[in-house]
């Protein structure tokens, strides 16, 4: 097997800070001023806040520029951003929008050439090589991870089984007939297909299976090392956004699994305050907003993720790192003006060892209050009530919300063969 040692690496994960911010200066020159000469709406927006391309002299000047919102590529939608023209797309992708319509990624023929390379490099830096066999189980189609990550694999020289998501029973199938070293799936659906290996009587510790590159939904520390002790594996974190491109985008290195190294040669990320939109210092925590450096059909100018994290300095290499998505600004509940995230009550359910890793929170209005019920489930073979009292507490304890915490049935709770759906908000919009 090969692993990203320092001689497989390429010059600029090597490089120095100097050299990569004399990289991104100008690549980020030619991005502001092909966005501002090829879509309207970024020009628009400059003219309006009376910014111009030539006025960023450093890397800091990009402070000045407007940001760009989901909303912003949702009315453009489906081609009315692209900076290059039509004939010049060679595929479209879409974003998986819980709400609304969705927004359109549109990539050149370089563009997915970038993206096959940096998903390359990605796995590599996770710890996979040409002779790895790729099990991809991410879902095909307008959802970036499946097309991502097979062209990942392939421009690596890696064997890739494109499987897509779903039919639980014959992903086990596959893994046990085509030996992949390497899956590549969500963390959460990893867990399903987990139980399901258990169920065909299949240990799945005992697979030809030694990595996960898991992501495309928040995942906590307790999570990773419940997939790694579960399946034997190596669980590494990878990150991206159909806006910016799709999966490839920051990725966790085996060497240090310490956080997600942000591909900075084609990405500059920021952190904002997610209310003021004020530009934070490195360590701070906040929302991360990304400006595409190399992207052609769909640059994209300080995007709004609503993803929450710190950017942090390289360790394996000079890029910066970010640590864990652990929640989006967007997700978060207000209930009875107590601020939760669903990854407070995931932390909680991981660390109590009976409960199986399925959860599903609802939130109702009832007489004008709001009521937080957790659903979860037992693992198979443990009994008792006590569990869910003593998460009930647990919940009290950590966020002052009284929760009601149902045991459903075992396997009650639905799975998703991609993004698991962890909270179903019930509360009138108004
Ligand atoms: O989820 C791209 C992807 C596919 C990433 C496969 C990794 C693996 P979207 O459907 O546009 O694209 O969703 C992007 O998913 O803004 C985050 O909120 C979340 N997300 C993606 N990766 C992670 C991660 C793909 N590693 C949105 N940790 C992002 C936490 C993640 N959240």
């Amino acid at each position: 097997m090969t692993s990203a040692t320092g001689d497989s690496l390429e010059p600029i994960e090597r490089a120095s800070r100097d050299e990569l911010a004399a990289l991104q200066l100008a690549r980020l020159k030619w991005s502001l001023r092909h966005a501002y000469d090829n879509v309207a709406f970024y020009r628009a927006k400059c003219v309006a806040v009376g910014v111009h391309p030539d006025e960023l002299r450093q890397l800091d000047d990009l402070a000045r520029f407007p940001f760009t919102t989901k909303d912003d590529l949702r009315q453009s939608y489906p081609y009315a951003h692209l900076a290059v023209p039509l004939k010049d797309v060679v595929r479209m992708h879409a974003s998986s929008g819980t709400t609304g319509k969705a927004s359109a990624v549109g990539y050149s023929r370089a563009d997915i050439e970038t993206w096959s390379h940096l998903m390359a490099r990605s796995i590599r830096a996770a710890g996979g090589g040409p002779n790895d066999i790729i099990h991809v189980a991410y879902g095909y189609g307008l959802f970036t991870g499946g097309l991502g990550a097979h062209y990942g694999g392939e421009t690596l020289g890696a064997t890739v089984i494109p499987v897509s998501g779903g039919q639980t029973e014959r992903q086990v199938q596959l893994i046990v007939d085509f030996k992949p070293t390497i899956i590549m799936v969500t963390p959460s659906y990893l867990l399903v297909i987990a139980d399901e290996m258990e169920h065909q009587g299949v240990d799945p510790r005992s697979t030809s299976l030694r990595l996960g590159v898991l992501g495309a939904e928040p995942w906590s520390e307790r999570m990773r090392s419940e997939v790694e002790a579960r399946l034997g594996i190596d669980a590494l974190d990878i990150y991206g956004l159909s806006e910016l491109m799709g999966p490839g985008v920051a990725q966790e290195c085996r060497e240090t699994k310490d956080g997600l190294h942000i591909w900075e040669d084609h990405f500059y990320p920021e952190i904002v305050a997610p209310e003021s939109g004020v530009v934070l210092a490195d360590g701070d925590a906040g929302e991360i907003v990304f400006t595409s450096l190399t992207k052609e059909a769909t640059p994209v100018i300080r995007y709004r993720t609503r993803d929450l994290t710190r950017l942090l300095p390289g360790t394996a290499r000079p890029m910066r790192r970010m640590a864990k998505v652990h929640a989006r600004s967007d997700d978060m509940l207000i209930i009875r003006g107590v601020n939760l995230f669903p990854s407070q009550i995931e932390e909680l359910i991981l660390r109590d060892t009976r409960f199986a890793s399925v959860y599903l929170i609802e939130v109702r209005r009832e007489h004008h209050l709001d009521v937080l019920t957790v659903q979860t489930e037992l693992k198979p073979g443990v009994t008792g009530d006590t569990a869910a009292r003593s998460l009930a507490h647990s919940i009290k304890s950590l966020t002052g919300i009284s929760a009601e915490v149902r045991l459903m049935a075992s396997g009650s709770i639905a799975r998703s063969a991609g993004k698991a759906k962890r909270v179903n908000d019930l509360r009138p919009k108004d």
